[in-house]
């Protein structure tokens, strides 16, 4: 087992470990008691993994003593709402679940966002952990306490800083995952490498059919290198005043992406095409070394990730998409831009340069003659 400390600088009493390892599900109740002692345990997860894991997991707490219950709620993104925060709500109420409480986040970054944001605000806040069963959530949704729900005007407009107690990865859990899911998560991966780490991002590049064929080696590094790196920024900017927004990068274009394709298109999926584009946009402002955006939509073609922006899709949708999201500040539209592979782009105004919008125009669609 790996272990990984976010120390909180803000909070020291915030500060949380992130396991990494095989089994790590099926001996928890040690575990719970030592970072989540609580009550009774309110286990929130989704619809494919109610059966296959969430119950197994509810037994054999139970077996150790421990209370657990299941909440279940339909999978997909498109599920990451207020009505589904309430329904959970309603019924851990109508299950009497106490402030001594605690929940179990067990699913990809839709159960965690979504459970996040219950624990968060649930008797105005209960203690969680993070069990995180996609890629995806391993290396990315599940560190850095942030919670919250998508809703008509965009994603993740609602929500919450909330801290998990602790985070378990089991990598066992991963044998399921559809390759498509696995492929999403790599995006995040590819986006780690860009920002932090040039030899990550090289081992992404010359191991990406070991990671395909989840090679236990390859996983390990993959997993416990990406922690690392997300682990580092969030403890060093836990409420994204800062240096947090280089995690952004491909996500401004990203989630205009994933929001206008009404959620056809996965978040990693949209976050591949986000940082295609994103990383021609660094290099059409002379803020990447030119070579910068091929190298990463190579690295996004070994791992069969989409880098276009889909047909049909309206450049006029995806702008207005961007102004809604909250990282836009009046004006200009804000993007995370790489410098080179591994080091990203920051000034005395911060980590995010304002674009204006007929340059992003310009790239969304290039050769549609709005210039600037
Ligand atoms: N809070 C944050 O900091 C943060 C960071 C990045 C992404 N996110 C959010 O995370 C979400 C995306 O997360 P995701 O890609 O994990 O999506 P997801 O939670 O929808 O999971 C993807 C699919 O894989 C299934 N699945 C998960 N684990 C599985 C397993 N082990 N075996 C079989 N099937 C499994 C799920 O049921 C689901 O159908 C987005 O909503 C995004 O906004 C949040
Ligand atoms: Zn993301």
């Amino acid at each position: 087992v790996v272990t990984i400390r976010v120390p909180i600088v803000e909070h020291r009493d915030a500060s949380y470990d992130i396991l990494i390892g095989r089994g790590l599900l099926g001996d928890l109740a040690p575990l719970l008691g030592r970072h989540c002692a609580a009550a009774a345990y309110a286990v929130i997860t989704d619809s494919h993994l109610a059966a296959p894991y969430a119950a197994p997991l509810v037994a054999r707490l139970r077996e150790a003593g421990l209370a657990a219950e299941v909440f279940a709620f339909a999978a997909g993104e498109w599920n990451k709402t207020r009505e589904t925060w309430a329904a959970l709500c309603d019924r851990m109420l109508a299950h009497h679940v106490g402030r001594d409480a605690a929940v179990l986040a067990l699913g990809g970054g839709v159960v965690g966002d979504v459970a996040g944001f219950v624990a968060a605000t649930y008797l105005r806040g209960i203690p969680y952990v993070q069990l995180p069963t996609s890629l995806l959530a391993m290396i990315d949704s599940s560190i850095g306490g942030k919670t919250g729900v998508d809703v008509p005007a965009g994603k993740n407009l609602l929500g919450a800083f909330h801290q998990p107690r602790l985070v378990v990865a089991d990598l066992d859990v991963l044998a399921t995952l559809p390759a498509t899911q696995l492929a999403a998560g790599v995006a995040e991966a590819v986006k780690h490498g860009v920002i932090a780490d040039a030899r990550y991002f090289e081992f992404l590049e010359s191991e990406h059919s070991a990671i395909r064929q989840k090679d236990p080696v390859a996983i390990e590094r993959l997993v416990g290198r990406s922690v690392e790196l997300k682990a580092d920024v969030v403890a060093r900017d836990e409420r994204e005043s800062g240096l947090r927004a280089v995690l952004n990068f491909g996500h401004t274009i990203g989630h205009a992406v994933e929001a206008t394709s009404k959620f056809e298109v996965l978040h990693g999926e949209a976050v591949a095409i986000g940082m295609a584009y994103e990383a021609r946009l660094a290099e059409r402002l002379e803020i990447a070394e030119p070579g910068t955006a091929t190298r990463i939509t190579r690295v996004l073609d070994g791992f069969g990730l989409p880098q276009h922006i889909p047909s049909g899709t309206g450049i006029d949708d995806l702008l207005a998409a961007m102004r809604h999201d909250k990282k836009a500040r009046s004006g200009a539209i804000r993007f995370a831009l790489p410098r080179r592979i591994g080091v990203m782009y920051g000034n005395a105004g911060g980590w995010t340069e304002p674009v204006s919008e007929a340059v992003v125009r310009e790239v969304l669609a290039p050769g549609t003659g709005s210039a600037a």
